[in-house]
């Protein structure tokens, strides 16, 4: 019996439906060091800014009892930085490379489309993040209306030949309405979800443990959220969808995959367990073995009520 937990993501295609969710594994150096990121289908790359950015002050992370907050603030060394120092770098891992594109402003993503495109012999896909919860201009703004998230993808999308992934926002009042714009702009994917904004408090201080007062909230709590949207808007959409959240177990991929993503991403357990990818990968092959079904073929199969 053999397995096959190979998928494809529009012309994109994975050994294996796992990829690294942007910001929690940088450029993959740290976590090469504990095992050989070519057995991923892909690493998101920390999300990049035009400018450096040392991101927001501290406390920039904090645990909560069924997950984690972050503010980070979109922590990166620049892009051009990142294209002299660290592209090569992802390139050589062997696994997808997923480059995650921040702005503030129209202007932003276009500059950083126009940086990143000559190298796109070393990139499989553009994340667009339209999702950031933790800066002041730009990102999760954007994300969160339509006429803008529609009009950012097409002038992307006139400028690029590279798969378009629109990393999505949670704290909107529909998904789908977002997804669409997106897909009427020329994305080849969306990418649901990333963080929940939240707050925690310190009941000593009676402030926000976070220094920034919110952050995105992620981890095992926000599973049957990111399920909801990706079943929401596989119903309504052509594109594929990566699904991403909360998804600590080869269990959980197969949970998102039914409900109609195409391959995932692992953010927080990683930060936990930086090793269970190479865990749930086994598992999943297991699966297929076992099941004698391609992982792939699970896409969408859910049968609503
Ligand atoms: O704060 C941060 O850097 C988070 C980025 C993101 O959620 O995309």
């Amino acid at each position: 019996m053999s397995s096959d937990i190979s998928v494809k993501v529009g012309s994109v295609e994975l050994k294996s439906p796992i990829i690294l969710a942007s910001g929690t594994c940088n450029f993959g150096h740290e976590l090469s060091e504990y095992y050989d990121l070519s057995i991923l289908g892909g690493l998101s790359s920390k999300g990049l800014t035009i400018k450096p950015r040392v991101g927001n002050e501290g406390v920039r992370v904090a645990e909560t009892a069924a997950g984690m907050l972050n503010s980070v603030g979109l922590q990166n060394p620049g892009v051009d930085y990142f294209i002299e120092h660290d592209l090569d770098y992802m390139d050589s891992l062997g696994c997808g490379r997923i480059i995650n594109v921040a702005g503030h402003s129209f202007d932003d993503y276009v500059a950083m489309i126009e940086k990143l495109d000559p190298h796109k012999d070393k990139i499989d896909a553009l994340e667009i993040n339209l999702s950031c919860p933790n800066v002041k201009a730009g990102c999760m703004s954007i994300g969160s209306d339509p006429e803008q998230i529609k009009l950012i993808v097409s002038a992307l999308r006139e400028r690029t030949d590279l798969p378009l992934w629109i990393k999505l926002t949670p704290n909107v009042t529909d998904i789908k309405t977002m997804a669409l714009a997106a897909q009427e702009g020329g994305a080849d994917a969306v990418v649901l979800i990333n963080t929940l904004l939240g707050m925690a408090v310190d009941i000593r201080t009676r402030r926000p443990v976070l220094r920034n007062n919110t952050g995105g909230y992620s981890g095992p709590a926000v599973k049957p959220v990111a399920i909801r949207m990706v079943s929401e808007c596989y119903q309504v959409l052509d594109i594929p969808i990566i699904g991403c959240g909360g998804i600590s177990n080869y269990e959980d991929v197969l949970e998102f995959m039914i409900a109609g993503a195409s391959a995932v991403e692992i953010g927080t357990a990683s930060l936990v367990h930086p090793t269970c990818p190479v865990d749930i990968t086994e598992d999943l092959k297991k699966w297929s073995e076992v099941s004698g079904e391609s992982l792939s073929s699970l896409t969408g199969t859910l049968k609503l009520w």
